[in-house]
């Protein structure tokens, strides 16, 4: 008899020539999880890291064009300082471990946020991940790292109103939605159409506010480090059922 892989009941529902094109994922509950066991807080992150793998393999096999990770928001300063220290150190850890696995699966990792603001050596591991894997041509890994969708407004709107001074007096009619999408952190990634939060919570928490837009939500109670490649196909299934309008009469 063949073997039946885990996800074998589901990915039949997933029509893959109609995937999202940008999933994008707010990683929550990885301190409820570890809770739940009596587990220190860390825990909970190293065990999110497990499902990071899975989703970013099952995505690429999948097909999916971007998928973009919400892994440290500009709010997530007010957390405890050794709270802090250890996630910026687990993220290190991952950088330097999945350099082969990002090329071995044509992955282009990039990062976005206020990443100068990041330790030195965090950014050192970024940069060295984003040029390693440059030249790879499949899934488009992004991580939200020191992200906030205000702070990305403001810093676009800082640079797009730098770059129209250059040419002397400023014209406002210059300002438009297209030209303001061009100076995002994600000005070279399309908008996404699937948003997946985990852990229950039905807020946005500062992520892609502009590119949110016209994006599906999609919610479960599942505490991320328990989140696995069925609940993403769930996930892309429950999408593939909507109907999208974009204010129109579909
Ligand atoms: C998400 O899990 C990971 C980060 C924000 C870094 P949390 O740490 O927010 O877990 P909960 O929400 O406390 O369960
Ligand atoms: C959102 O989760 C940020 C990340 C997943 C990195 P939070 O746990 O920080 O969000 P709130 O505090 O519940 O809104
Ligand atoms: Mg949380």
């Amino acid at each position: 008899m063949k073997t039946r892989t885990p996800e074998a009941h589901l990915l039949p529902q997933v029509d893959l020539t109609r995937l999202p094109q940008h999933i994008a994922i707010i990683m929550d509950g990885n301190g409820r999880w570890a809770k739940k066991r009596r587990l220190p807080r860390i825990a909970g992150h190293r065990a999110g890291i497990r499902a990071v793998r899975q989703v970013v393999e099952a995505c690429a096999r999948m097909g999916v064009r971007c998928l973009t990770l919400y892994a440290f928001s500009v709010e997530n300063w007010k957390r405890p300082h050794t709270e802090v220290k250890l996630l910026m150190d687990l993220l290190r850890e991952y950088l330097k471990k999945e350099i082969a696995e990002l090329n071995k699966n044509n992955i282009r990792f990039g990062a976005i946020g206020r990443i100068s603001n990041l330790p030195p050596l965090v950014q050192k591991d970024l940069y060295t991940t984003i040029e390693k894997t440059q030249d790879n041509t499949g899934l488009r890994l992004t991580l939200a790292l020191n992200y906030g969708g205000r702070a990305e407004l403001i810093d676009a709107v800082r640079d797009l109103v730098t770059h129209l001074h250059r040419d002397g007096a400023l014209d406002v009619n210059a300002i438009t939605e297209d030209e303001l999408s061009r100076h995002l952190y994600t000005r070279d990634l399309p908008d996404p159409d699937l948003l997946i939060r985990t852990s229950g919570e039905m807020r946005l928490s500062n992520f892609l506010l502009w590119q949110v837009a016209y994006c599906e939500i999609w919610v479960t109670d599942t505490l991320w480090p328990d989140f696995k490649e069925q609940d993403l196909f769930q996930a892309v299934a429950d999408f593939q059922k909507r109907e999208r309008r974009y204010g129109g009469l579909g």
